[in-house]
């Protein structure tokens, strides 16, 4: 980890508050594409195709319909919410990153993909290291515990239906096999 964002780390943490919540460790948000090479095979449990299949996938087109428009006026938000930072933080991965983060396989389009949960891939994706988990850990990579969703499920979201781990969790559920 470089040097500098570990600094910014330890003050944030000396100070209580976290300002690296949505894009954190320094590492490159490489895209949900590049994952999927590797985790679309049914026999590995095809993780790919199921996260495809929820609502994480379109998160950010989700901010272009009526919905979202009557979400923002709601909220006090003017203007395009596929623009908005106050909707777009939760509705795309790793909003906030410095642009050096985001990889030329990043894309905003693919909403809260893969690395929204398991952090940036940039440092962890190769096989060498994937199959080491410690090394993968060490690399960026996140096993999502409760706290990794409230940072968008919760209340400042206009439209909060509540929020359950377990419930919720089984709801996206993408095991090995
Ligand atoms: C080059 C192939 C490859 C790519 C690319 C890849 N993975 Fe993996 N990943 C693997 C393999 C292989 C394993 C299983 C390791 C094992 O079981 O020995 C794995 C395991 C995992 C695990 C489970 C870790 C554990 O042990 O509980 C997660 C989570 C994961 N990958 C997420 C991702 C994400 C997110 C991306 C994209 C940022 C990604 N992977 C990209 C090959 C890859
Ligand atoms: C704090 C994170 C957060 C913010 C900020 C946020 N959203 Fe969301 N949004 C969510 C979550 C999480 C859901 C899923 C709802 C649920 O299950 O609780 C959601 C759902 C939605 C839906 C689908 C609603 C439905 O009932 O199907 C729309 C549309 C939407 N948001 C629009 C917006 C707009 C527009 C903004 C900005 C004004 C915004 N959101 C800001 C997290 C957020
Ligand atoms: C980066 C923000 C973000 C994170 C992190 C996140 N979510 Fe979400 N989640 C959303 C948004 C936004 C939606 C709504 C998308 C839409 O409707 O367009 C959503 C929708 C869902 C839904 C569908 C709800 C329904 O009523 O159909 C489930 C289930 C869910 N999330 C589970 C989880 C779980 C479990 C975690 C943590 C392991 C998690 N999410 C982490 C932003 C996030
Ligand atoms: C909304 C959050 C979220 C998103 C998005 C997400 N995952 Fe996960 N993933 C989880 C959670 C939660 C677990 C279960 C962690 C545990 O073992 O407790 C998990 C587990 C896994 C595992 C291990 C499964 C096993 O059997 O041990 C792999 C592999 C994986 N994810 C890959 C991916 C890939 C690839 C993507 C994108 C295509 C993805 N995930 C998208 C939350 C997410």
């Amino acid at each position: 980890m470089k040097k500098n964002v570990l600094a910014i780390m330890v003050v944030a943490a000396l100070l209580g508050v976290s300002t690296l919540v949505f894009a954190e460790g320094g590492h490159q948000y490489i895209g949900v594409k590049k994952c999927s090479m590797c985790h679309k095979s049914a026999s590995k449990g095809n993780q790919y195709g199921q996260w495809l299949g929820t609502r994480h996938a379109k998160a950010y087109e989700a901010l272009g319909s009526a919905a979202a428009k009557e979400a923002a006026a709601k909220s006090g938000v003017t203007g395009n919410p596929q623009e908005a930072p106050e909707c777009l933080k939760c509705h795309v991965t790793g909003y906030g990153a410095d642009a050096s983060q985001l990889g030329k396989g990043y894309k905003k389009e693919d909403g809260v993909q893969c690395e929204a949960c398991h952090g940036a891939g940039g440092d962890y994706w190769k096989m060498s290291t994937m199959k080491d988990k410690a090394a993968a850990v060490a690399g960026g990579l996140v096993i999502p515990s409760k706290e990794v969703c409230v940072k968008c499920h919760n209340e400042e979201s206009p439209n909060f239906k509540g929020f359950n781990f377990d419930e919720y969790k089984a709801k996206i559920a993408h095991p090995r096999s």
